[in-house]
């Protein structure tokens, strides 16, 4: 006998076999294609289920996990690929800013890259030291700026300047302060990242960076900035780049750039910074290898790769999503099944103030029950994952082939949520943001304990 209504915990749902509807709307107005589900073993190296289970068990859900092999793992790659290369790699912590990751890529020899006093106070706390930050972002405010003059004695490593306007007032602070903060200029390249519109960041029209000419003449009048000491320019064109065509577009650019700023600047330029961008693998792309990345790297900023002065630049990258993006997961519970007269949803009890990322982008995570698939797998219907926001946005995934035999209580795993999950989350519809967990060794740690009720409330004042 077929059931239809709420899941309960004693049974399995069957939704009908969804019938050919005449005035069914047709779903290709959805971007999301029914996408094949990895499973967690294939597709997650570094969770095993077994933990993910006891995790849920132990503190119920929504909760994110994170897997320091996988983080550990992605940094070592991309340090591997430039191993000949004098680099280094600041972590670009808007994309999970937990303390604990931080330590953990602190750690490993990463620096921080920093976009908010916010940021930079977590980085102190996390126990970076000045040299390991680099500051970017296209509105710093004076305090800001301050702070990060006034971190340990010599203040940040560089300051990514995007405007004149900024670099007048980190000069003006600089002067006060009796310091001269070491600056990159962010240069805006021109360049199509041929990313979704929302993060890309290297076009003339975008308000990120400034465009050559500009560069070219705050170079040209330095001197009337002695609170600066330019060393040298930064790029990020992106996020999610599935292609390195744009990138080398964009690195051409840059070291026709530095080679102008060499003939103007009274001192040569110390260092590139190549931004972060790079895409992962989320559903069926294709993102191009690490070591592909690499190998662009070096063919322009490689060891042998010297300006007319003789010298190699070091390169510094800013990466977030390829560090720690598919290195954690988003752990969900089914409430139930309910049919509409077109859709099946399947209600979760995550949410996009959870993760707001297929909301705002329509990005693509795959959904995969803790279960044994191979259980589970029998009977699909093609059904909407979404959450309980009172928003049509709140999806976590559409058009998604699941298993009929989910029910409430069953636990779901959204992979390839550790960038860009947490750190974008909100309380929208009073919903107090998820714990956070840190697997390493067959073991997990509490990294973030779930909201409270109170601490919905905790700042206001009646
Ligand atoms: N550096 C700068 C200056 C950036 O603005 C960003 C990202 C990064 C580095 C790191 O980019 P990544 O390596 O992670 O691609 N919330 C969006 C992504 C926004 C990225 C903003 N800037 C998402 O969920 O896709």
């Amino acid at each position: 006998m077929r059931r239809e209504g709420p899941a309960t915990s004693s049974g399995s749902y069957s939704p009908p076999v969804p019938e050919r509807d005449a005035n069914a709307q047709p779903l290709s107005h959805d971007s999301e294609k029914t996408m094949r589900q990895k499973s967690l073993s294939a597709g997650t190296p570094g969770f095993s289920s077994q933990v993910l289970k006891q995790i849920a068990q132990d503190l119920g859900t929504p909760t994110y996990v994170y897997s320091a092999t996988l983080l550990k793992k992605n940094y070592r790659e991309l340090v591997r690929g430039l191993k000949d290369v004098d680099h280094r790699i600041f972590f670009a912590m808007k994309a999970n800013s937990n303390l604990s990751i931080l330590k953990l890529f602190l750690k490993l020899g990463a620096g921080m890259d920093i976009v908010s006093g916010g940021e930079l106070f977590r980085a102190q706390q996390a126990g970076a030291l000045p040299r390991d930050v680099v500051f970017s972002g296209v509105g710093k405010t004076p305090e800001e700026l301050a702070d990060a003059l006034q971190f340990g004695k010599e203040g940040i490593y560089a300051f990514n300047v995007e405007s004149e306007e900024e670099l007048r007032l980190l000069n003006s602070i600089a002067c006060r302060l009796g310091q001269i903060a070491p600056v990159s200029f962010r240069f805006n390249p021109d360049v199509d990242a041929k990313t979704h519109p929302y993060i890309s960041t290297g076009l003339k029209f975008n308000k990120f960076g400034m465009h050559r000419a500009k560069v070219l003449e705050l170079a040209r009048g330095i001197h009337k900035f002695p609170g600066i000491r330019v060393q040298g320019v930064s790029i990020h064109i992106g996020s999610q780049l599935l292609s390195l065509a744009p990138l080398e577009n964009a690195f051409q650019r840059v070291k026709d750039l530095i080679g102008e700023l060499d003939e103007l600047l009274p001192e040569p330029l110390t260092h590139v910074d190549l931004g972060g961008g790079l895409g992962i693998c989320y559903s069926d792309e294709v993102a191009p290898s690490v070591a592909s990345y690499c190998g662009l790297i070096r063919q322009f900023f490689g060891p042998n790769r010297v300006n007319e002065k003789g010298r190699a630049l070091k390169v510094m990258l800013e990466p977030g999503r390829l560090l720690a993006g598919n290195a954690g997961l988003l752990l969900s519970q089914v409430l139930y099944w309910k049919k509409s007269e077109r859709k099946h949803f399947l209600i979760i009890d995550a949410a996009m103030n959870d993760l707001i990322r297929p909301a705002l982008y329509h990005s693509i995570h795959a959904v995969v029950p803790i279960k044994r698939l191979s259980a589970l797998a029998n009977q699909t219907v093609r059904c909407d994952i979404v959450g309980p926001v009172c928003e049509t946005g709140d999806f976590i995934a559409r058009n998604r082939m699941m298993s009929t035999r989910l029910k409430g209580g069953d636990i779901l795993a959204i992979l390839s949520t550790g960038a860009y999950g947490f750190t974008m989350a909100s309380n929208y519809n009073s919903r107090p943001r998820a714990a956070e967990v840190l697997v390493s060794g067959g073991q997990y740690s509490v990294i973030r304990n779930r909201e409270s009720l109170a601490d919905l409330i905790r700042n206001e004042l009646i």
